[in-house]
């Protein structure tokens, strides 16, 4: 009996490692790596631009989602606010959104964007964010949406952030329709445009042969 029973344990063990081993590859299967934080068109589930963020001339615009500045025109202009109204549910809890929403746990958060930093009456802000300054722009929400602790150091809002581009810029299209008069959206960066010295050359006649399909001649 002690052999048989030995066989049963190992036979249990390596029938649960090959289950998980099957559910990991599956969950690889059917959730696109989000790993390296970037967007492309096969993890994002909303319709952008893409054409638009790729013709930059050196591919600047790609870039800038990474690491420069956050192209918020763009990636504001295309966000999904219903997306982003299903990622404050995790924020309601201690937030109120509605206009005259009371303070909870955290502060109301009607009218947030463009507001002071810390600025609710009434409110016992921690001096991180009491003495912290400015206003909650797009650039200042998205850093503290990303990970309050990090932003804003010894900030008592304990939640970890949201570790993805894609969910803090439909929160922050979110957060932006919570208010009568929504803040401006910024234009988006500039795309390097070819067309005006393209045109100004042709005109001169100067590259006229290398546009050989294009010969409309009515002026
Ligand atoms: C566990 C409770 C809790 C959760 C969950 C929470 N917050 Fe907070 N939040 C707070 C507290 C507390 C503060 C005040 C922090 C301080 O004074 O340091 C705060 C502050 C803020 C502020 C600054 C407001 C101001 O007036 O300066 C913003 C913006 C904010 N939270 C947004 C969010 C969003 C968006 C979510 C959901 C993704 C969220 N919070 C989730 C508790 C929470």
């Amino acid at each position: 009996m002690g052999e048989l029973f030995w066989n049963k344990v190992a036979g249990v063990v390596i029938g649960a490692v090959l289950v998980v081993l099957l559910i990991m590859e599956l969950g690889h299967m059917l959730v696109p790596s989000h790993s390296k934080g970037e967007l492309t068109a096969e993890n994002t589930a909303y319709p952008f631009d893409w054409a638009a963020i790729e013709s930059g001339s050196t591919g600047a615009a790609m870039e800038e989602v990474d690491t420069g500045p956050v192209d918020f025109g763009l990636l504001l202009a295309a966000a999904d606010i219903g997306a982003g109204e299903r990622v404050i549910r995790r924020c309601v809890s201690c937030h109120t959104v509605e206009e005259g929403g009371a303070n909870g746990t955290g502060p109301a958060l009607w009218d947030v964007v463009g507001r002071a930093i810390g600025g609710v009456d009434g409110f016992g802000y921690s001096s991180a964010l009491g003495e912290m300054g400015g206003e909650w722009s797009y650039e200042a929400l998205y850093g503290f949406l990303e990970s309050p602790a990090n932003y804003a150091p010894g900030t008592t809002m304990s939640f970890r952030g949201l570790a993805q581009q894609e969910q803090r810029i439909n929160l922050i299209a979110y957060l932006r329709s919570l208010s009568n008069n929504p803040a401006a959206l910024p234009d988006p960066l500039p795309a390097m445009e070819e067309a005006a010295p393209m045109d100004e050359a042709l005109a001169e006649g100067t590259v006229a042969e290398e546009a050989p399909a294009e010969e409309p001649t009515e002026q």
